[in-house]
């Protein structure tokens, strides 16, 4: 089926189609009493879910490849745009709404798509591989490969409820980054839907095609329905620890010298850093125990005056419970639950940092976090194994050199308008933008924003120069290819967003 999507989308025909090819109790309507539920179902961020929010057509909670498929299918016989979602955690909401008024679309949500599969085929030192299904959640996947072997554990992000399908998609930052690299590092395979409903892995789909998946952003080449992935060996016992300064107790200090430590420690180590109010806290994960990280921490930092009284030692599985709740004994159980979050509104920005910033620019960045509306930020070191990759190898670019990505968060509670919080994050970013990387600034794409771009559509095609304009700042002299290999994989820009690859049209 090669029917391009046209400009006018026939409503109708589509849902006739899904109707014919999907169980109708799959398929949720605007006008069934449970759309509402069935689209909050996975909803993490009010602020993209109320307001402006342009709603899908319908939903297909899909259980099965070949609803996928089905859905894709129709979507082009009738010219309706389908948008996925694995895990919802999108911070611009772009899995399940669009910013175009009048846009037509439906959405696939994968959350019925979840098995993981543990081979049990190979024995240390060949890795073990496991397949895991796009709608599985970080938390059901660490758990899954941990429970019954505290030496096993896969590289990815912290929140649990975080989907694979988005999260793979788009990079996968977290504890064990320095030692095994990014989730897209350690991805061996995939299994996609592409845009003529076909579902093909990677010996089908071509290399060009599955480097772009690894890190090129989701909802752009197709829709993955499963990975597999090699897992990582970690020790049995682990050491987890907060350390926490007040700017009064020296943290800018710290803070300062971490630039240089935190992305040349060994890389059994990740140190983390979280800055709110005057308070800087040093979460960090090693990998190993308490009598050999702190001997190594005096030597190597003893700035942070490290103490064996700081060390908590656990399961890697345990250490993951840990720094998603900071609660050392929370039941490693909580990492199955899923479910939504509309209680706090956040915005979210990033960059990424090569030169560290001297000790009298943070003595001038640390009012910003005494202000009216002032969230926090989250320093993520660079270095070990990330810098040994390519900057061409996978389509996240922010490899040698980098000594750490910042995460600008902000929040606010229902009731509250958000516009201090909105003004903090905004004037706090430009602010920024002297002590980054610039020229072009970059940014993370699992950390969606819109701000620093968004495409124009011309002939019902998405541009390239207007893709460039946020492109590049993601995926630096990578997102050229990336636009090559869309034109050559879905040249009518089926699978189309405010933030999706433009093919780029020769
Ligand atoms: P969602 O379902 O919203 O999808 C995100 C994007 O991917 C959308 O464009 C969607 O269309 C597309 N997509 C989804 N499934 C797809 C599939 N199967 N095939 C193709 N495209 C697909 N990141 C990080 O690296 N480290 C971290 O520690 C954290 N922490 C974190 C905490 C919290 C609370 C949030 C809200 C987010 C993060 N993130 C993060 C960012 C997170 O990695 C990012 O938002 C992911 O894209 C989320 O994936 P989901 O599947 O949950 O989102």
């Amino acid at each position: 089926l090669t029917t391009p999507t046209s400009a006018t989308p026939d409503s109708d025909g589509f849902l006739q189609c899904l109707l014919g090819n999907i169980p109708s109790g799959l398929i949720y309507t605007q006008g069934a009493s449970n759309f509402t539920d069935v689209l909050a179902s996975s909803v993490h961020n009010p602020r993209v879910y109320t307001g402006d929010m342009v709603r899908p057509l319908c939903i297909v909670t899909a259980t099965d490849a070949s609803h996928v498929q089905a859905a894709v299918r129709c979507g082009r016989a009738h010219g309706v745009r389908v948008r996925v979602r694995s895990g919802g955690h999108d911070y611009e909401g772009l899995s399940y709404r669009s910013l175009q008024q009048g846009d037509v679309f439906g959405v696939v949500d994968l959350a019925g798509i979840r098995a993981i599969t543990v081979g049990s085929d190979a024995v240390w030192p060949l890795a073990p591989t496991a397949w895991v299904e796009s709608g599985a959640t970080l938390g059901e996947l660490y758990y899954t490969v941990a429970k019954n072997n505290s030496e096993v554990a896969f590289p990815a992000g912290i929140c649990p409820t975080i989907g694979v399908g988005g999260h793979f998609s788009g990079g996968g930052i977290g504890m064990l980054m320095r030692k095994f690299g990014l989730s897209i590092d350690n991805i061996l395979d995939a299994k996609l839907v592409n845009a003529d409903g076909d579902l093909v892995d990677r010996a089908a789909m071509g290399e060009d095609l599955f480097w772009a998946i690894r890190g090129g952003g989701g909802g752009n080449f197709g829709i993955v329905v499963s990975w597999k992935v090699s897992l990582v060996k970690v020790p049995s016992t682990v050491t987890a620890f907060n350390i926490v300064r007040t700017v009064d107790q020296g943290a800018i200090d710290v803070l300062t010298r971490w630039q240089e430590v935190g992305p040349t420690l060994p890389f059994d180590i990740n140190m983390r850093v979280i800055i709110m109010g005057q308070q800087v806290t040093f979460q960090s994960l090693y990998l190993g125990k308490c009598s050999d990280v702190v001997p190594m921490l005096s030597n190597l930092f003893p700035e942070l005056g490290m103490t064996g009284g700081d060390c908590l030692e656990m399961t890697w599985l345990q250490s993951v419970v840990f720094f998603n709740s900071w609660n050392p004994n929370a039941p490693v159980e909580s990492l199955l639950s899923r479910g939504t979050s509309l209680s706090t509104f956040t915005k979210n920005k990033s960059d990424y940092v090569r030169r560290a910033i001297a000790k009298d620019d943070w003595n001038k960045i640390f009012p910003w976090f005494a202000m009216d509306g002032a969230g926090m930020i989250i320093l993520e070191p660079h270095g070990g194994f990330i810098d040994t990759i390519p900057a061409s190898a996978t389509p996240y670019p922010h490899r040698s050199g980098v000594l750490y990505n910042i995460q600008y968060i902000t929040f606010w509670p229902w009731g509250n308008d958000g516009s201090a919080a909105t003004s903090w994050i905004n004037n706090f970013y430009d602010f920024m933008g002297q002590y980054v990387c610039k020229n072009p600034r970059v940014a993370y794409v699992n950390y969606r924003d819109l701000d620093i771009g968004v495409n124009t559509v011309v002939n019902d095609v998405t541009t390239f120069d207007g893709g460039k304009v946020w492109g590049e700042k993601y995926f630096a002299g990578n997102f050229r290819r990336l636009a090559a290999v869309k034109a050559a994989v879905d040249p009518t820009d089926f699978f189309r967003s405010e933030q999706s690859i433009p093919p780029l049209v020769q």
